[in-house]
């Protein structure tokens, strides 16, 4: 067994059983990390093909050589480009319709990017202050900790950490500078907030997410993302996510439920004049969550919640 993996996949049978009945013929697996997803799917379903994107280079370099397996080093904020290409080579002709029959977005780090302390993700390990999940990328989160105005610093740790000390902390990051790696921020981070703060957990963390949030612009990939895949999934098809916090499940939470809404006319008018129909069903009402069992096996897994909205006929 190998002792460190590049990534535990979370909640891979509640996936596989979530596709199922979609019988599925080509999957996108938007985030192929160690791609511990994408051969399970592949395993139990014969006929499947997957494209599987990842924007850190590293992942795709080392995917394996299969067949059923197409991959390619993108963020897939650019899958709107990427699936339109897909169908369009699927039919026969135009107008090109809708043709995946189920993505999967694991959203966020994989631990071998957390583990790595030059990746610079980890308030744990020394390394330099990084983040970039594409290493191509212009912004990196050293711009932002040694850069950025006090305000800037502080409006990120606000809105993608939900800290409420984000002032004090942003201060204290400014007085501090330069700051030279992350274990450096992270006591930065520790000394400004009080003491009863730091009782609880690590007051990094949300410094931390914050930033990595703001240097991958995570969250609006995310919107572009499962907007393209909702556009290209097939009739019956289905969108899975897990994300890691609230911030991310709060935009999968409200799209899956506006995408469910159907028409919006007055209760009292004898027929629908507004001519909206609802473009997704949503089977499984609840987020998933892993088993304790699961839990207790890979701690990391603690804050998944996997939701799954399917594509309405029309
Ligand atoms: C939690 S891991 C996925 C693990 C994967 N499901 C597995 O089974 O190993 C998240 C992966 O998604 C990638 N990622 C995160 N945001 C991305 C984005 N916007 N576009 C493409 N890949 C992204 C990360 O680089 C990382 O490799």
């Amino acid at each position: 067994m190998d002792q460190n993996p590049y990534h535990v996949p979370v909640m891979v049978d509640e996936v596989v059983e979530m596709l199922r009945p979609v019988d599925p013929r080509l999957i996108i697996d938007a985030t192929y990390g160690g791609g511990g997803h994408s051969r399970a799917l592949l395993d139990a379903f014969p006929n499947l093909s997957i494209v599987a994107l990842d924007r850190d280079p590293e992942a795709i370099a080392r995917g394996p050589a299969e067949p059923r397996l197409r991959l390619i080093r993108s963020n897939f904020a650019s899958l709107e480009q990427i699936a339109a290409e897909i169908c369009k080579g699927s039919g026969s002709g135009t107008p090109v319709s809708p043709c995946i029959d189920g993505s999967l977005f694991d959203i966020g780090v994989s631990s071998h990017q957390l583990d790595e302390p030059e990746r610079g993700f980890s308030y744990r390990r020394r390394g330099p202050i990084d983040m970039r999940m594409d290493r191509d990328a212009e912004l990196g989160a050293g711009a932002i900790v040694n850069e950025w105005p006090v305000d800037d610093v502080a409006d990120i740790l606000w809105r993608y950490g939900e800290e409420r000390m984000a002032r004090r902390i942003a201060r204290a990051i400014v007085a501090a500078r330069p700051i030279h790696d992350t274990t450096h921020l992270a006591d930065v981070v520790k000394a400004a907030v009080p003491a009863a703060a730091r009782r609880r957990k690590h007051p990094a963390r949300k410094v931390f997410q914050a930033i990595r949030i703001a240097v991958n612009n995570e969250l609006d990939s995310l919107r572009l993302g499962l907007e393209a895949a909702i556009r290209w999934t097939r009739p019956g098809g289905r969108v899975l996510v897990i994300s890691y916090h609230s911030l991310e499940d709060r935009i999968v939470k409200r799209r899956f439920a506006a995408g469910t809404e159907g028409c919006v006319c007055p209760p009292d008018f004898p027929v629908c004049t507004c001519g909206r129909v609802a473009e997704l069903r949503s089977p499984v009402h609840k987020p998933v969550r892993p088993s304790a069992d699961e839990v207790a096996a890979n701690p990391r897994a603690r804050s998944a919640l996997l939701r799954m909205a399917e594509k309405a006929e029309r």
